[in-house]
Order: C-alpha cells, then structure tokens, then sequence
C-alpha cells in the first residue's frame, strides 16, 4: 500500500519500540519515508543493525539501541543518550510486545510479572524518558500498541491480553496528565496483522478462512495498515485526538 505523507512528519524526531520487526519495523519504514528523523530500540541487535543499516544507506535518518525494554534502568539511559544525540524526540510510539502463549493452569508469579514487564511496563517508563523533552519542545504525541485478543476473550495467553487491556486506562489517564503540556496519547489496536511471526508461528488456512470470516472488510490486515494509522496519530492531522483508542481490525470487534 502507498502511505499517505504528513509534511509535519519530516521535521520532527520519532523513537520506535521493538522496531527491528513486524509492525514496530513497518513503523520505522514508514517513519523513515516521511523523512522524520528516527531512533528504535529492540531486544534484537542482529535484525535492528540490519534495518538501521538499509535505511541509512537509502538515505533515511535512523538509529538503532540494543536494549531490553524489560530493564528499566538501561532503556531510559538509551533514550537519554538517544535524544543527547539527536534532539528530543516528539514522537514516540511504544510498540514492543510479545504474545507469547500460556497455559492459566502453570503461569507463575514470576512469568506473569515478567509478561507485564514485556508488554506494559516498557509503555510507562519509555513515556516518562521522553516527557520531559517533549515539555521542552512545548508538545509530542505518544502513540501505545494495544491489541484486540482481550476484546474478544482470547484464551492461551491471560498475561498478554490482560495487559493489553490496561494499554487503553494508562492511555485515557496518561492523555489527561500530559495533556497541559501539549502531549497528546493515543492508542492503536490491531486486529491479526499479517507479520513473519504470526505466518511462521500461528497462521494456517483453516485459522485465517475463520478470522476472514469475521472481518467485515476481507483481506490480510498488514504491518503497514498499523503505521498508517500510527503516522496520522503522530502527525499534526490529529491535532484534536488525545487519550483515544483506534482500533484496525478490518471490522472484527
Ligand atoms: N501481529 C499481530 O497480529 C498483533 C495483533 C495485535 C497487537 N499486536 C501488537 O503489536 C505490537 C507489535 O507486534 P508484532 O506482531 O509486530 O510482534 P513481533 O514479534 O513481530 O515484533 C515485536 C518486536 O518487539 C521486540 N521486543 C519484544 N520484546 C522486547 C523486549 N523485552 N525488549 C526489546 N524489544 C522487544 C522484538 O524483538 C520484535 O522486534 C505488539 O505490541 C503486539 O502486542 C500485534
């Protein structure tokens, strides 16, 4: 699909989590064409190089940090040295996530902690690392990756839906902190997006006639359809759009 360009978009400075692949990757790309400036940290150094490295060879700005967002300490270091580097950034879009399944019957305390870890807690410290800059530059917009598999009861995989659901309260309450400050957050739900990690891991042509049967729209939901909506989020188009949650799920819930 051709992304639309949002001209604001070239001049300001974006940082991307989980972007060495999937969506996050389809996010920098997408990023990267509209010539804003972009920094992306993933968990994946030999992919995240790989993808740094293409760009800047077709002449985009982009910079990758190796980090597990897990570790707190190490990923707001990252971001500090990141916008040391380039500028603050005014964009950030915490995308990283992984819908790793679980029996309920055998989730410890120590993997459902380690499940939030992953796919909410990065949301709230990445957000407050890129606060403070964006106040200087008087706004921003921070843009968190939900998911509908909690809307629709998704079972084999409590820890993650369950913290995808709270991606929607810590949107709504962080759209009313940042707000006065001219910071605007907003939430994407995709539906199942077709990434090599959901073809290698979980597609078959009997689970994708079922999913197609519920869409309303037919046809594969893609990583660009994400960055799409991704990209008008960050951009001054949605200057009105704050603590809001966009779903992209082809018409499923
Ligand atoms: N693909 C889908 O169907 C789908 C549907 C709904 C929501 N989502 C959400 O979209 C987001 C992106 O998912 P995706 O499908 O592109 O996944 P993916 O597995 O293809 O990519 C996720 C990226 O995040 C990185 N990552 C994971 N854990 C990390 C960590 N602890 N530290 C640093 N990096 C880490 C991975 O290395 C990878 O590059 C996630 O938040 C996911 O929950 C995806």
């Amino acid at each position: 699909m051709t992304l639309p360009r949002f001209p604001d978009l070239s001049s300001r400075t974006a940082l991307v989590t989980g972007g060495a692949e999937g969506i996050g990757r389809a996010i920098v790309e997408a990023f990267a064409t509209q010539g804003t400036t972009v920094a992306f940290l993933d968990l994946n150094a030999t992919l995240g190089e790989a993808l740094a490295s293409d760009l800047v060879a077709a002449g985009a700005r982009v910079v990758f940090h190796s980090v597990d967002l897990r570790e707190v300490g190490a990923t707001q270091e990252a971001i500090r040295a990141l916008a040391a580097d380039l500028g603050p950034f005014s964009i950030c879009v915490n995308n990283a996530g992984h819908d790793e399944r679980h029996r309920f019957d055998e989730v410890t305390e120590a993997y459902w902690d380690d499940r939030f870890a992953v796919n909410l807690r990065p949301m709230m410290f990445v957000s407050q690392g890129v606060a403070p800059g964006m106040r200087a530059l008087g706004g921003g917009a921070i843009v968190n990756v939900g998911s509908t598999s909690w809307i629709q009861g998704a079972p084999g995989l409590i820890a993650y839906t369950t913290a995808k659901s709270a991606v929607i309260g810590f949107t709504r309450s962080l759209a009313r902190e940042l707000g006065p400050d001219g910071i605007r957050v907003n939430c994407v739900t995709p539906g199942w997006v077709m990434t090599e990690r959901q073809r290698k891991m979980w597609w078959t042509p009997e689970k994708w006639a079922a999913a197609e049967a519920r869409q309303s729209i037919k046809g594969e939901i893609l990583p660009e359809d994400i960055a799409a909506m991704v990209l008008f989020l960050s951009s001054d188009a949605a200057r009105r759009c704050t603590g809001q949650n966009y779903i992209v799920d082809a018409g499923v819930v």
